[in-house]
């Protein structure tokens, strides 16, 4: 998605700037761009399509010397991902700069409405229209005329504008999509994600929705849509620059794969005693709704719908109650009938997909009880539940999610388990067995990724197939789905995830040499009944791959390559058995030369619908 970073300071803008998109690469762009307001006054601006280094080249290493601008990574929504397209965009004057991510919805009638009044615009964005608005409403004073401006757009957005006649003002809006605010000693920043500015302040103020922000270098006031101040607490961040870098390894996915173990420690430890009772504190605000509960919705969308899926069934198999998971672009447009007795889970790693967002907020409209599940601290999740439970995996860079996938999998499955135990529906003995599951699964982890070792090699071998067809039965069936989708995102093959009893209702007739089956085949109830489906798809010469249960002595008769994996509690198996799989669609990207941590088409975080 698109990110900002913006600075006014006595520092050089301009190469502050540039390091600040660097590390917002990660997000996912098409087009870079940067303004700066020089020392003589004149405004800079350079905006190319395409990577960074592209925009490096036209800048060929200078900028003028600036002590204010603003710069922008773009993913197209509106227009072409071109250099016309690309922020920041200017008003008719060349006074006023605008960057924005997001989505003006009302942009078409506000277009004409300006070019009816005799503006000019020169690219086919939304944003273009915000920064001719606000020079319509500029009369001496930038945050009145972007507030003025904002009153006439409807949609998400998040935005940064600077004016040349006010050569150390910034100002910053957000609704609906996330903007930061740095305090530097001296100096202020404004960003879409901390990761930006972080090597220069971690001590940021999260704006909420409808929040203007007016920075000047010694400090930020910050107003509401009715102008009245807002106070904002000033947060302090621990991630330090070099957790977002790639450390040793040749891509930030691999990192995040082989950090599972430390991020499952982070995500259980105050959560699981000792003796293995499970303890969600967080649960403490919808406690007292919990006995009345009917019915538990999980809404969340790809890899965190996956996780959900283990949720929706370790909820109702402890408490008894209808618990299901759905995709958030579907539960948004047909809602099942939500009530005050409906507990809503809403699980989102960033925290910030519209898909999901939307949804949230639709039930909390209805009453419901609602639990958020991120990784993100002030993201926009957290303001619509009562509860959040923060997965405490770090920050993930790669576009692909790995260890939010396997730290949301265990976050939920502690909050069923504490949801069971408060209704009186678990019982103390499961209870501390899944405790115990819970607090040997960091070390679990790390064997599955020793035992995984050649899996990358042995993805080569398989890097030319036609497509591959993931199964899984009952518990195994996410880590099936999850297999496939990391397969497709990060090495462009085709990849189905099907319930492995499902094949033989059609996916089959897909099934020859030229298509793997990989079976997720570790202990569970319905190992046998998986196996059966196997020998089905070998019989037509599909190549298996299975991965299994260490101990399992009798899976090397039913497939070509075998990996195994630690066993654990059943419901936590999607744990273990998604990390050779995550590695075998690395390994497949590897042999096939993508692009493993920027995927084409795909962005770390989804803020439009
Ligand atoms: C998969 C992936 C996406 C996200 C999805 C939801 O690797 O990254 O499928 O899982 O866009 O994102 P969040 O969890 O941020 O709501």
């Amino acid at each position: 998605m698109c990110g900002i970073v913006g600075y006014t300071g006595p520092r050089d803008a301009g190469p502050i700037l540039l390091e600040g998109l660097r590390h917002l690469e990660y997000r996912g762009y098409d087009s870079a761009g940067i303004a700066l307001v020089a020392d003589d006054g004149e405004l800079f601006v350079e905006k190319r399509a395409g990577k960074l280094a592209n925009l490096r080249s036209a800048l060929n290493g200078r900028t003028p010397h600036a002590g204010i601008g603003l710069a922008h990574t773009r993913w197209a929504t509106h227009g072409r991902p071109d250099d016309r397209n690309a922020h920041p965009h200017v008003d008719c004057s060349g006074a006023i700069t605008v960057v924005h991510n997001g989505i003006i919805e009302n942009f078409r009638e506000l277009r004409d409405g300006l070019v009816a009044r005799g503006h000019v615009l020169v690219s086919e964005t939304d944003t273009e229209a915000l920064a001719h608005l606000v020079e319509e409403a500029y009369a001496g004073d930038l945050a009145a005329a972007v507030r003025s401006a904002l009153g006439a757009a409807h949609g998400a957005y998040a935005i940064a504008v600077m004016h040349r006649a006010e050569p150390d003002r910034l100002v910053g809006s957000r609704m609906n999509v996330p903007l930061v605010v740095g305090i530097g000693e001296g100096e202020t920043f404004l960003a879409s994600d901390v990761a930006a500015i972080l090597e220069h302040t971690n001590r940021v103020i999260f704006l909420e929705e409808g929040d203007l922000a007016d920075l000047r270098p010694w400090g930020v006031t910050v107003t509401g849509p009715d102008g009245g101040p807002r106070e904002r607490p000033v947060s302090r961040i621990d991630w330090t620059p070099e957790a977002a870098e790639k450390g040793g390894y040749a891509h930030f996915m691999l990192k995040e794969i082989h950090e599972q173990p430390q991020a499952l420690r982070q995500c259980i430890s105050g959560r699981v005693r000792r003796d293995g009772r499970i303890r969600v504190e967080e649960l403490g605000p919808v406690a007292p709704r919990l006995a009345a509960l009917s019915r538990v919705e999980l809404v969340a969308c790809g890899t965190a719908y996956h996780a959900s899926l283990v949720g929706a069934a370790a909820l109702q198999a402890w408490t008894g109650l209808p618990a299901r998971a759905t995709v958030g672009s579907e539960f948004r447009y047909s809602p099942p009938p939500l009530d005050p007795t409906t507990l809503v889970i809403a699980v989102s790693q960033s925290g910030e997909t519209a898909d999901t967002i939307a949804p949230t907020r639709y039930a909390r409209e209805q009453g419901c009880p609602i639990v958020a599940v991120t990784n993100t601290v002030g993201s926009a999740i957290t303001r619509e539940a009562e509860a959040v439970l923060f997965l405490q995996a770090g920050p993930e860079i790669a576009v692909a999610a790995s260890k939010t996938f396997t730290t949301q999998v265990a976050t939920l499955v502690m909050l069923a388990a504490a949801i069971a135990r408060e209704r009186g529906s678990l019982g103390v003995e499961e209870e501390t067995a899944l405790g115990r599951s819970l607090l040997a699964l960091p070390a679990a982890a790390q064997r599955a990724l020793d035992l995984s070792v050649g899996v990358a090699g042995m993805a080569g071998r398989y890097a030319g197939s036609r497509g591959f067809m993931f199964v899984g039965r009952g518990t195994t069936f996410p880590t099936a789905l999850e297999g496939a989708l990391k397969l497709k995102e990060i090495s462009y093959v085709h990849a189905e995830g099907y319930p492995a009893g499902e094949l033989k209702h059609g996916p089959i007739s897909l099934l020859d040499a030229d298509c793997p089956l990989v079976a997720v085949a570790t202990r569970s109830t319905v190992y046998d009944k998986l196996i059966s489906n196997v020998m089905e798809g070998r019989a037509r010469d599909a190549r298996v791959i299975a991965v299994a249960s260490e101990g399992d002595e009798q899976i090397g008769r039913f497939a070509d390559d075998v990996v195994l994996v630690p066993d654990t509690h059943e419901i936590l198996g999607a744990v273990l058995a998604i990390v050779p799989l995550q590695l075998f669609a690395y390994g497949v990207a590897l042999a096939r030369g993508t692009d493993v941590d920027q995927p084409r088409n795909l962005a770390k975080s989804v803020t439009v619908e």
